[in-house]
């Protein structure tokens, strides 16, 4: 047994102002609210201004976040923020955040796994917790999808919103609420089936790239499809096998929020029923780093999420890469 056990104490979160709805999409391509919900389950999504960066998100969803738990900047140990749309690609918009803050004593780095990062990074938050190298670390997801969107290719624009969620993790007691275990994957193979092509140091962005809309995200959207619904089931089943979980030990699933149709046998195959699931991707559509802890957000706002609530964090993104952490809930 480790030393101390991560608990995840509060959640905080910040959307843009501007609501996308499918009409306004149809309005401009060939689509409709018919396709978009019968497929997808979406209805609307959030979407920043153009040259609005992330950070404009994550320092009020960080600053909600602590202010909810009652704990102030400057006594964070550590800061990660998982994105695939920084301010920049250097610094960090950990950094530009810690600054921000004024969290004068943390460590800040971006951790870059797509919509697997926020359990990724809360995995990585609790490993430093668990080893007794940090006590208090802040856990971002956020993404800004709209600026990496083509919004002339209805194959992709409909499907992601912009939104950012913060949660604090801290050291307790080792055999009180926290994060009990976790389960990572990755699989680089079917990379280039969800990837920007134009966005790294493989394709700088000339001039021939950019005409080429190479820095947009393309998707095999039925390939990727596919194997979502295989490892989120897969993941969320081993883990429980692993701590000896059945369904009657998950009060709450908060699953990646890319389509309804992955939601729901997700739900199916691991045998919770889908009262216990938390769905807003028809508000907020698929905000990749941030589709977990907005769901965590909303769960808490409307009473489902409380102090010792058994939750399941499921998800599946671009790399290929997926994951699954069982928690209690909160302080205690
Ligand atoms: O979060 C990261 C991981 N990402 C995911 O998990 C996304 C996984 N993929 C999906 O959610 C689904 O595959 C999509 C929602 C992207 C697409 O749904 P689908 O049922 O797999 O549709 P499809 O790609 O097979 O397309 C069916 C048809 C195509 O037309 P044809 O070729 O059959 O004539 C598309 O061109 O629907 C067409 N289509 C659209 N029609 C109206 C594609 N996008 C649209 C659209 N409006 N927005």
């Amino acid at each position: 047994m480790h030393a101390a056990r991560a608990q995840v104490v509060a959640v905080g979160s910040a959307l843009p102002e501007r609501r996308l709805s499918n009409a306004e999409l149809a309005a401009r391509l060939d689509t409709s609210d018919e396709w978009i919900v019968s497929r997808t389950g979406i209805r609307e999504r959030r979407v920043c201004e153009p040259g609005q960066g992330l950070i404009t998100l994550a320092e009020p969803a960080a600053r909600r976040c602590l202010e909810k738990a009652g704990v102030a900047a400057d006594t964070l140990d550590g800061i990660i923020v998982a994105t695939i749309t920084g301010d920049m690609v250097m610094p960090a918009t950990a950094n530009l955040l810690q600054h921000r803050l004024g969290a004068a004593r943390a460590w800040a780095f971006d951790l870059l796994n797509a919509c697997n990062g926020f359990v990724a990074a809360l995995a990585n938050a609790a490993t430093w917790i668990e080893s007794g190298r940090a006590k208090r670390i802040l856990v971002v997801g956020g993404d800004v999808m709209s600026s990496l969107i083509d919004w002339k290719d209805r194959n992709t624009c409909v499907l992601f919103g912009d939104g950012c969620g913060a949660v604090l993790v801290e050291a307790g007691s080792a055999d009180g609420n926290g994060i009990i275990g976790f389960e990572l994957h990755s699989d680089g193979g079917p990379a280039s089936e969800l990837c920007v092509p134009c966005s790294g140091s493989a394709m700088p962005p000339t001039a021939e790239a950019l005409a080429r809309g190479d820095h947009f995200l393309k998707q095999n959207g039925k390939m990727v499809f596919t194997h979502a619904v295989r490892r989120m089931a897969e993941v969320a089943t081993s883990l429980m096998r692993t701590h000896g979980l059945g369904a009657a030990d998950v009060d709450l699933v908060v699953p990646h929020q890319a389509n309804l149709r992955i939601i729901e046998p997700t739900a199916e195959r691991i045998g919770v029923p889908m009262s216990k699931v938390v769905v807003n991707l028809d508000r907020l559509g698929n905000t990749t780093a941030a589709t977990i802890p907005l769901a965590l957000a909303d769960a808490e706002a409307d009473g489902r999420l409380r102090p010792g609530s058994r939750v399941l964090l499921v998800a599946f993104g671009g790399g290929l890469t997926w994951g699954a952490l069982y928690m209690k809930w909160g302080r205690g």
